[in-house]
């Protein structure tokens, strides 16, 4: 018993290293530059965070482009975004975007966003040799999970994808593949983890995912299997969190109803959660993170920190120019006129 404990601390220390860190709020549109390139607006609601070279279309070296990030890390530049997280009136049929907040444990200013991680070594076992790990190159993006996900051993399967209850911001209780059933105390937390094995050649797949092959078979943060043949490059594991705030609708759930919650693109169950990437870290500045052993929470020694003070002037125009806020009759792009 004694040494089993010993070898999980171990194992939690290591799984830790990387980045960790947050990113406000950049804006809240129907836009999808991986999935749905050009298209003004796109199917559903985002919410997205990280560099001002967010648009409809995005081409190139995004790390170049970009002038500002909402990220406390100052060379990243790239764009994090997730679906939108929706309260609908169990009696009138209303719905009511649920606000963000903060996580625990970030930079004093971080208003809202999305916890951030690169996580260095959760790919080998203790008797494995570590694999060098090779930052993204410019235009690479991808996607995790799929909002046409709705059989439930399809989500179970897909460990990387989970909710909590949270009971505090630091109590989150367990990981639940669906939406919570009963009103949670201190609001839904939404965590994605993307797949960490590339296949070294292509920046994107005409299904967004499948240049990306996911090992991940325990859990996030835990120890996964080494990268296959055909998927060999180690890229570094990308995880987002989001603490989206219910607890101003809880009063509004009655007792024994069903969930009121739905993601963006009409969501019911939480089975459709996903999330797209686009990386923008500038220059080397990710690789030069990932070089650095066993780092975590500070920068990796490398990394350029900037005040949350000024990452919140980091702004994008919004291209849409619609209401996703306050009481809605229709999800944007889900009413009958769609
Ligand atoms: C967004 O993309 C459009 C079309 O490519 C372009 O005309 C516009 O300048 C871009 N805006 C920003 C702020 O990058
Ligand atoms: C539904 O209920 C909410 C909360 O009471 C209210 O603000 C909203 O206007 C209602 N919607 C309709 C269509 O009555």
């Amino acid at each position: 018993m004694k040494s089993s404990c010993v070898a999980t601390l171990a194992l939690v220390a290591r799984v830790q290293a990387g980045l960790r860190f947050g990113c406000s709020s950049l804006t809240t549109q129907r836009l999808d530059p991986v999935v749905e390139p050009g298209r003004t607006p796109s199917s559903h609601v985002h919410h997205i965070v990280g560099g001002n070279a967010f648009n409809a279309t995005m081409e190139g070296d995004v790390g170049e482009r970009a002038t500002c990030t909402t990220c406390e890390m100052s060379e990243d530049f790239s764009n994090y975004w997730t679906a939108v997280l929706y309260f609908k009136h169990p009696t009138n049929g209303s719905y009511h975007r649920v606000p963000v907040v903060n996580n625990a444990a970030l930079a004093p200013g971080t208003t809202g966003g999305i916890t951030v991680y690169y996580t260095q070594f959760d790919f080998w076992d203790d008797n494995t040799e570590k694999q060098p790990i090779k930052a993204f190159p410019p235009g690479f993006r991808m996607t995790v999970g799929s909002p046409t996900t709705t059989d439930p051993d399809v989500a179970k399967s897909n460990v990387g994808l989970r909710y909590n209850c949270l009971q505090t911001l630091l109590d989150r209780g367990r990981e639940l593949v669906d939406f919570p059933d009963k009103p949670c105390p201190a609001g839904i937390f939404a965590v994605q983890h993307f797949p960490a094995c590339w296949d070294g050649k292509n920046i994107d797949s005409p299904d967004h995912q499948s240049h990306m092959f996911n090992t991940m078979d325990r859990g996030g943060f835990m120890n996964a299997p080494p990268c296959p043949e055909s998927h060999p490059v180690r890229v570094p594991q990308v995880t987002y969190e989001t603490v989206w705030d219910t607890t101003k609708f809880n009063d509004m759930w009655p007792e024994g109803a069903p969930n009121p919650f739905v993601w963006s693109f009409e969501g019911t169950s939480g089975y459709g959660t996903h999330a797209d990437y686009m990386f923008g870290w500038k220059g080397d500045s990710l690789q030069r993170a990932m070089d650095t052993e066993d780092c975590f929470y500070d920068g990796c020694g490398s990394i350029t920190k900037q005040a949350m003070s000024v990452a919140n002037e980091c702004t994008v125009e919004d291209f849409v120019g619609e209401e996703t806020d306050g009481w809605l009759e229709y999800l944007p792009g889900q009413g009958p006129a769609n």
